[in-house]
């Protein structure tokens, strides 16, 4: 079975570049279908979800060229917009939910998978649906797990969201950049791909405003033409090379980054007492010496953000003192702490908080990945530990992280990707 090996004590030190945001691109290659001019996206990450959605886009039509590994030039004219997006790709992805978005304010029309993902807590979609309503559309969740919009026609609507939601801003807004007449959406998401969506879309000929505040303000547009688009840096692939750097006491420059989006996750760094320095677009993570305890309540942007929580959390591990992770947005993001407390770490999860008494350090173990983001803190915690740890279950991290092992490699991890026992012998025998 496929599982890295990771041989912990190295302190991590160089340089790392950061790809594109994977979050973005699965927005962005999702709208993208919306014209019927050629699109081409840059900067997209090579990794597994985003290679799903690009095979679902492609099976109902769309014409995707590879213009080399992380830019792809796409047309959407030849869509068959009476398909449904359906197939054992789309189910395993959460991104895929933005072609009810894009297809609606197309077509007047999708059909689509009920979205997989991470299993990270229950994960409803009434706020999309609640949306697409608004601006006028019918939506049924039809057997056999498949989400059916339709509409005459995309009206503009006021839409208050119960709840700050990444997703469904996502998909009101892009049904609604083709409805007729203003749209406002109030308690919008303020995430950079939330940001990152509007600018692609505006640059296709979209009228949105305010994306990155709470309101965002859309006025329908008849026509969307073609572009050309480089997608933002990953912001949570950064911060888990930055805990990585600190967890193990390490001195690494992030590159290809935009440090405002970083802000959350260097003041805790800060806090602990590590040493963060930016510069232009990049950022040094300094670590030399036991880090101190401290408190950390995730949030929606420009809070710390949940998909970093198992990261600081194998951080906060190992700091000395106790620390407080409360868990605001998903109620069952700590599934991983059994997984470090194999490796040693003293950690009781009540409800959505964690509270961890910091060790001195962690023992190599069997580990398995529960999801994506707390597979990348379990390598985390390897990288920090004394001895050999297994991770299995990598297919999680391989959906969000391109590279992983080659780019901590790179920084003086001891880290394999293992296929075989060959690769383990081989593994064991250079890193003795
Ligand atoms: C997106 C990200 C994910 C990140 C999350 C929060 C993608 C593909 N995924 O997920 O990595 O962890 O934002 O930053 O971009 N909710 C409802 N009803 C809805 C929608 C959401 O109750 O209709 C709840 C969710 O259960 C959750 C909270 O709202 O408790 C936030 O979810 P949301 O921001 O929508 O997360 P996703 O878009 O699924």
């Amino acid at each position: 079975m496929e599982h890295y090996i990771v041989k912990g004590g190295n302190a991590l030190s160089g340089e790392v570049e950061i790809a594109g945001a994977k979050n973005a691109a699965l927005a962005i290659l999702a709208a993208s279908i919306m014209t019927n001019e050629t699109v081409t996206v840059e900067n997209v990450p090579d990794v597994s979800d985003i290679r799903a959605l690009l095979m679902a886009i492609q099976l109902i039509g769309a014409h995707v060229e590879r213009l080399d590994r992380h830019s792809f030039r796409i047309n959407g004219s030849a869509i068959n917009k009476d398909k449904p997006v359906d197939n054992e790709y789309v189910r395993k992805i959460r991104g895929s939910y933005y072609l009810i978005g894009s297809l609606l304010g197309k077509y007047c029309k999708a059909s689509v998978a009920l979205p997989g993902g991470c299993n990270i807590g229950l994960r409803p979609i009434d706020q999309h649906i609640k949306g697409f309503k608004a601006l006028g559309a019918q939506v049924k969740v039809a057997s056999p797990g498949m989400v059916v919009a339709t509409a005459e026609e995309l009206t503009g609507a006021h839409i208050y969201m119960d709840m700050v939601s990444v997703g469904a801003t996502i998909n009101v807004m892009m049904a609604a950049v083709k409805a007729k007449g203003n749209t406002i959406i109030e308690n919008a998401a303020k995430e950079p791909h939330v940001v990152d969506l509007a600018n692609f879309l505006n640059s296709m000929g979209a009228r949105i405003k305010g994306a990155g505040t709470d309101v965002i303000r859309i006025r329908g547009v008849e026509y969307l033409h073609g572009t050309t688009y480089s997608i933002i840096p990953d912001q949570i692939e950064a911060g888990t090379f930055m805990f990585a750097a600190a967890a193990t006491k390490g001195d690494v420059t992030i590159k290809n980054v935009i440090p405002k989006h970083l802000e959350s996750i260097s003041a805790k760094l800060t806090e602990v007492g590590c040493q963060i320095r930016e510069s232009g677009d990049a950022v040094r993570v300094v670590a030399n010496k036991r880090l101190l305890h401290t408190n950390v309540k995730t949030l929606p942007y420009p809070g710390f953000p949940t998909d970093m929580q198992p990261q600081i959390t194998v951080l906060l591990g190992l700091c000395r003192g106790i620390s407080i992770v409360t868990e605001s947005i998903f109620e069952n993001r700590f599934k991983y702490v059994d997984e470090l407390t194999k490796m040693g770490a003293s950690i009781t999860v009540e409800g959505n908080t964690a509270i961890i008494d910091g060790v001195e350090q962690y023992t190599g173990a069997n580990l398995t990945s529960p999801d994506l983001r707390a597979g990348a803190a379990l390598v985390i915690a390897a990288l920090a530990a004394e001895g050999c740890s297994k991770i299995f279950d990598i297919h999680y991290i391989e959906r969000g992280y391109e590279d992983f092992p080659e780019k901590l490699r790179h920084l003086g991890a001891e880290i394999e990707k293992i296929d075989d026992s060959y690769d383990e012998h081989r593994f064991r025998f250079r890193a003795g």
